[in-house]
């Protein structure tokens, strides 16, 4: 009865007109569209310029001689079964689909972490590939959970198919939670990038996370390893310790120095080449910039940012400061030290040392 039909149809309009009005609604951004967001512009190269382009020279790469050695067996292992190349694995026509190769060599490693292995590519840019790590890693915390509740604001829509693709592919329940591991990494390491980008986001580098299909050259078949890869530009500087005089570490217990090795610090200004006093005064600005950031993870997310100095690289030749590793851990995973119960104030004590040694206040 057209009576009866009359409320409803326009409480529809009235519903339909508000939408109309906000035209955006509906169309908000989501967490990974403002992450990806110009990352493919920034990160682009044409392979044909590229071949024209300068490479960075090796001694202008920052060099942590202790994180770039490797053990014996570790060496062995290079040595035999070298890594050949990545592909950025995805999900397209539904099945597994490959792209974005990525050429490796031994010659490219040029250092790591606790978290990756870092390479350089035949372009400006690095390819750091995870070691596989253990769910019980102290990385995997309460943002781990997090992602783990909401993987669809992490994981773009290819990379849960790809992740549910592979996991009807085995029938082993061991693989399956294995594959899910992965994954949920892949979500944690863009959501660290995206908690420190939206801070300081000059300092950040550009950085895309992706999944990445590991190939290893083997004797009989080649070896391949799924594991969640980063790729971003290659930066020419030094970490801030190589900015030092004395690179001498303080005596700390052995977990403080795993976690928190401690330099003596005194900035040598003129170590690779003269720093104007504009620039070390922009480098001081931007080190309170990198220590507020750090209070503020630490008292409203209680979370502690690994910011210690092989984190921190001052580019040449322009003397920036640039951050390009992005971890943060829960804090109550440390410690508390008599010296300082905030652990935070481990980083920010170095940090603030090594600006009193510019000495811009003489
Ligand atoms: N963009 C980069 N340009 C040049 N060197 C880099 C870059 N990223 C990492 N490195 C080198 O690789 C090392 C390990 O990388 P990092 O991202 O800190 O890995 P992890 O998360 O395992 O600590 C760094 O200390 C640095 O020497
Ligand atoms: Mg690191």
């Amino acid at each position: 009865m057209p009576e009866k039909e009359e409320p409803s149809r326009s409480f529809r309009e009235r519903i339909s007109s508000l939408w109309n009005s906000y035209p955006n609604w509906g169309k908000i951004p989501q967490f990974l569209d403002l992450l990806e967001k110009g990352l493919d512009k920034e990160l682009f190269h044409d392979p044909e310029k590229d071949e024209n382009r300068k490479p960075i020279p090796i001694e202008d790469l920052p060099v942590d001689e202790v994180l770039r050695q490797s053990g014996f067996l570790r060496n062995f292992y290079e040595w035999a079964f070298p890594v050949s190349h990545v592909f950025r694995i995805t999900h397209r026509y539904s099945r597994e689909y490959l792209d974005n190769f990525l050429p490796l060599s031994k010659e490219d490693y040029i250092g790591r972490g606790s978290y990756k292995f870092v390479y350089k590519l035949p372009w400006n840019q690095v390819v750091k590939i995870g070691k596989s790590k253990l769910p019980s890693d102290s990385l995997f915390g309460s943002l781990y959970k997090e992602v783990g509740r909401d993987m669809e604001k992490y994981l773009k829509k290819e990379e849960i198919a790809l992740k549910n693709y592979l996991q009807k592919q085995t029938i082993f329940e061991s693989k399956r939670d294995e594959i899910e591991f992965k994954f949920k990494r892949l979500g944690l390491e863009r959501l660290h990038y995206w908690k420190l980008k939206s801070l300081i986001p000059d300092l950040v580098i550009p950085t895309r996370f992706f999944m990445g299909l590991k190939v290893r050259k083997t004797p009989l078949s080649p070896s391949v390893t799924l594991t969640p890869c980063d790729q971003q530009p290659l930066l020419p500087g030094k970490h801030l310790k190589e900015f030092t005089t004395r690179n001498e570490k303080v005596d700390q217990n052995a977990i403080l120095n795993k976690f928190f090795p401690k330099w003596k610090l005194n900035f040598d200004t003129h170590r690779f080449g003269i720093i104007s006093r504009s620039k070390l005064k922009k480098i001081a600005v931007d080190f309170n910039r990198v220590i507020e950031v750090t209070k503020f993870l630490a008292e409203e997310e209680k979370l502690i940012f690994d910011v210690h100095s092989e984190n921190i690289i001052i580019t040449l030749p322009d003397f920036e400061l640039k951050i390009f590793d992005f971890h943060l851990f829960d804090d109550y995973l440390y410690e508390p030290s008599m010296e300082n119960p905030n652990p935070e104030m481990d980083h920010i004590n170095l940090i603030e040392e090594f600006i009193r040694s510019f000495e811009l206040d003489k």
